[in-house]
C-alpha cells in the first residue's frame, strides 16, 4: 500500500493545485487553498467501462412540449424569482450570507406548502431552535424534521418516506463517510450535492440546499455548486438593514436576475409588493446629490434613488466609494463629466450610493448617477419629479436601454410628471401618454434639465 496521496483544493472555486498557493490562480482569493486527501490513484482508475442496457433515445419532435407541473409555494416573490413556482426534480441553492434569512424564507416555504410532504433536514440547528424559528413565522405542524448530517442516512430516510420537497440547512454541514475530506470542504460539498442530484432527478423531488457565502476559506463557497444545481437564489442584504433581496443568479427553468423583495419582520420575511415605493420612501425632497432612475431587476421596473456626496478632499488622494453600485463604472463616470463638462473633481471626494441597500448591475442607472454626482458638486438640488434613465459612454453620450416603456410605466405609476430617456429610444414606445417625455443625446443635455 502506497502513501496517501493530498491535494490543495480552493475552498472558493474548486481549483486545485499540488501544494499549498496563498492566492487562487483562479478566482483570485486569498488563503483559500486547504489540504485534500486524494483516493489512491489506481483506485479511481478501476472503474470498468460496462455496457449499459435500456438506453432510450428520443427524436426532437418527440419530446414534450407540456408545462411541467409547479409547485406554488404561495409566496408571490419566491414563486416568481423561482420561474413560476418550485420545479419538479428539480435542485436550487439558496446562497447567502450567515444570518441573512434563509432559514426563515426555507420555514416560510414550508408553511406555502403547507399540503405537501416536505423534509427538512437540519444539520447546522437542534430540532428545538428550528420550532422556535417556525412558531415565530406561523404554523407547520406537519413539517418533517430530521437532525442529520451524513448523506447515506438522509437519503435513505428519503428514499422510506418519499417527500415531494427536501430543504437542507446547511449543505456545508452534509459529509458522505466515503470521502475522506473534511465536512464543509469542497470535495465533501460538490460530491454531497452530485448525489442529492441524482436522488432528485430520479424520484422528481425538489431539493432546496441553503449555502453559506462567506469569505472564511474555511467554508466551502457555494461558487463551485452554481454550475451543478439548476437554480441559484442570492438572498442579499445587510443583517442591520430590513430589506431583503432575493435574487435568481441562474435559472434553468425561468429568466435571470429575476428578484423578490422582503421585509424582515419580528415574525418573519413580509413580502413587499410595490419595492418602488419603499425605496423611494425616505427620499429626501429639496437636497442636492439625489436622483431617481428605473432599473430593471429581471423583467421588473423598479424606481431606485441614486445619491452622491462630493466633498473636499482632505488627503492628496481622493476618495471614490461606490455602494450598490459597481466602482469601476464610477471612476467611468468622473472621467466622463471631468472630460466633457469640465467638473473637476480632482481635489474631491466622491460617494455614490443607491439608496434602501440594492445592488444594481443596470447601465441605464448611469446618466441619474452623474446627474447626482453633479447636482452635490454644485450644491443644486436635481428636480424632483423627474425619472432619469440612459447609459452613459466614454464620450459623454447617453445610449439606449432596453425596456424602455416598462420603465416608462412605472414612473407612471409612482405618479412622476418626467422621464428622460435617450433619443435613440424614442422610436420605440408606442404610448407616449401619462408622462412628459424629455429626450436627451449627451450628458451635458441631462445636466441642463434636471439641474
Ligand atoms: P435566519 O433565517 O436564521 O438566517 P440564516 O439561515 O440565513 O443564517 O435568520 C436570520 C436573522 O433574522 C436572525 O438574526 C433573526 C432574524 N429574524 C427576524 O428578525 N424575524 C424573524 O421572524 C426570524 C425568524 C428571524
Ligand atoms: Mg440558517
Amino acid at each position: 500500500m502506497s502513501k496517501q496521496k493530498s491535494k490543495y483544493v480552493c475552498q472558493s472555486c474548486g481549483a486545485f493545485s499540488p501544494r499549498w498557493v496563498g492566492r487562487c490562480p483562479e478566482c483570485h482569493q486569498y488563503e483559500t487553498f486547504i489540504e485534500e486527501i486524494i483516493k489512491h490513484e489506481s483506485d479511481s482508475k478501476k472503474i470498468p467501462i460496462q455496457k449499459i442496457s435500456n438506453i432510450e433515445l428520443k427524436k426532437l419532435s418527440d419530446v414534450s412540449m407540456l408545462e411541467e407541473p409547479r409547485l406554488k409555494t404561495n409566496i408571490v416573490e419566491l414563486d416568481r424569482v423561482l420561474g413560476g413556482g418550485i420545479m419538479q426534480g428539480s435542485i436550487v441553492l439558496v446562497a447567502g450570507d450567515p444570518g441573512v434569512g434563509k432559514s426563515t424564507i426555507m420555514a416560510q416555504m414550508c408553511m406555502g406548502l403547507a399540503d405537501k410532504k416536505i423534509m427538512y433536514v437540519t444539520g447546522e440547528e437542534s430540532l428545538k431552535q428550528v420550532k422556535i424559528r417556525t412558531q415565530r413565522i406561523g404554523q407547520c405542524d406537519e413539517l418533517l424534521l430530521l437532525a442529520e448530517t451524513d448523506l447515506q442516512t438522509i437519503l435513505n430516510t428519503a428514499f422510506s418516506i418519499t417527500p415531494e420537497v427536501i430543504i437542507i440547512d446547511s449543505i456545508q454541514t452534509l459529509n458522505r463517510d466515503d470521502l475522506e475530506s473534511a465536512s464543509g470542504s469542497v470535495t465533501q460539498v460538490r460530491e454531497c450535492t452530485a448525489s442529492l442530484m441524482k436522488y432528485a432527478k430520479s424520484s422528481g423531488t425538489s431539493v432546496f440546499l441553503i449555502g453559506h457565502v462567506t469569505k472564511d476559506g474555511n467554508i466551502a463557497g457555494p461558487k463551485v455548486l452554481e454550475h451543478m444545481v439548476d437554480t441559484v437564489l442570492q438572498f442579499e442584504g445587510e443583517r442591520t438593514h430590513i430589506y431583503r433581496i432575493l435574487r435568481a443568479v441562474k435559472n434553468r427553468f425561468g429568466s435571470t436576475n429575476e428578484i423578490g423583495v422582503f421585509e424582515m419582520k419580528e415574525n418573519g420575511l413580509k413580502e413587499v409588493n410595490n419595492p418602488s415605493a419603499i425605496f423611494l420612501a425616505e427620499r429626501s425632497y429639496g437636497s442636492s446629490g439625489s436622483s431617481v432612475t428605473a432599473t430593471l431587476e429581471g423583467t421588473r421596473p423598479i424606481l431606485l434613488e441614486a445619491q452622491a456626496l462630493v466633498t473636499k478632499s482632505s488627503y492628496g488622494v481622493p476618495q471614490r466609494s461606490a455602494t450598490g453600485f459597481d466602482y469601476k463604472r464610477l471612476q467611468m463616470i468622473i472621467a466622463v463629466l471631468e472630460k466633457r463638462l469640465g467638473l473637476s473633481l480632482g481635489t474631491s471626494d466622491v460617494f455614490v450610493n443607491i439608496a434602501g441597500g440594492v445592488r444594481v448591475d443596470d447601465t441605464a442607472v448611469d446618466a441619474a448617477v452623474a446627474s447626482a454626482i453633479v447636482s452635490s458638486f454644485r450644491d443644486i438640488p436635481t428636480d424632483s419629479q423627474s425619472v432619469i434613465v440612459g447609459e452613459v459612454g466614454l464620450g459623454g453620450e447617453i445610449r439606449a436601454v432596453s425596456q424602455i416603456e416598462q420603465r416608462i410605466s412605472e414612473s407612471i405609476k409612482l405618479g412622476f410628471k418626467t422621464i428622460i430617456i435617450p433619443e435613440s429610444n424614442l422610436k420605440s414606445i408606442t404610448n407616449k401618454k401619462g408622462i412628459q417625455i424629455e429626450v436627451v443625446n449627451t450628458i451635458s443635455d441631462v445636466i441642463k434639465k434636471v439641474l
